[in-house]
């Protein structure tokens, strides 16, 4: 039985003062909400802050957007993650497609960024996703396999269960359209297969891949009643304490 696991990835928004009050927001509207994994990805110089409103139950996991590969060094403008570690983060979201799309990251840094996360004690939330034209060239199952592959490449099979997989088409991404639930359940059924090979069945089986991409209250139910579905990455709906809220609360 895999746990489910909503994360809110608030991108770059809500600064440490906004950040303080979401979260305030955010646990009084998850009260009373069991049997789920919650997580906010807030900005970096925002994690202090939601960690000092973390203070009381519900437990939700603080996690961050990016991470460098490197222990500390000569790298302006990055951050390691054991900093983060010390910042209260227990994850990091690897290889989000606006960071692939704007920042020019490839599956070899998540791969490095995986591997430095793992050794940190934490878990890397690994995106994968297919752009509108690889999909409507039938090409979004092999683009995935390749991402996939290569993001998690020399992690063994003891490691891989404590990855999370984040199934994002680039297309669905903040533009109101979502994958159906059959055409997101299919991707997922086939990143499991993937997991296989990977790392065997039992490893695979344990392992939470979620979906992302304009995930609302409105569409939340019925893709997360798909058997492969284990959660939601969710952008501009976790800005808002109830709308994600109902949202973690469809996946129970
Ligand atoms: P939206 O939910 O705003 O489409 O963003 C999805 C996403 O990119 C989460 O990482």
């Amino acid at each position: 039985m895999r746990i489910p696991l909503l994360i809110g990835n608030w991108k770059m928004n809500k600064g440490p003062s906004e950040t303080a009050e979401l979260v305030e927001g955010l646990l009084a509207a998850l009260e009373g909400i069991s049997g789920v994994d919650v997580g906010i990805a807030p900005p970096f110089v925002s994690l202090h802050a939601a960690k000092g409103a973390l203070v009381r139950p519900p437990m939700v996991l603080l996690g961050a957007q990016n991470c460098h590969w490197a222990e500390s060094g000569a790298f302006t403008g990055e951050i390691s993650p054991s900093m983060l570690a010390e910042c209260g983060c227990s994850f990091a979201i690897l290889g989000h497609s606006e960071r692939r799309q704007f920042f020019g990251e490839n599956d070899s840094g998540v791969s490095k960024r995986a591997h430095a996360l793992l050794k940190a004690g934490m878990v890397p939330v690994v995106c994968v996703g297919e752009t509108l034209d690889e999909r409507e060239a039938g090409a979004h199952l092999e683009v995935v396999e390749k991402q996939l592959t290569a993001s998690l490449e020399g992690i063994e099979a003891g490691s891989l269960g404590r990855v999370v997989i984040a199934y994002e088409p680039v297309w669905a991404i903040g533009t109101g359209k979502t994958a159906s639930p059959e055409q997101a359940q299919q991707m997922h059924e086939h990143i499991r297969k993937i997991l296989i090979k990977l790392g065997g069945a039992a490893v695979a089986d344990g392992i939470r891949i979620l979906y992302g991409g304009s995930v609302t209250p409105d569409n939340a139910a019925i893709l997360l009643k798909q058997p492969d579905i284990d959660g939601a990455l969710v952008g501009g709906a976790s800005l808002d304490a109830q709308k994600f809220a109902s949202i973690v609360r469809f996946s129970v």
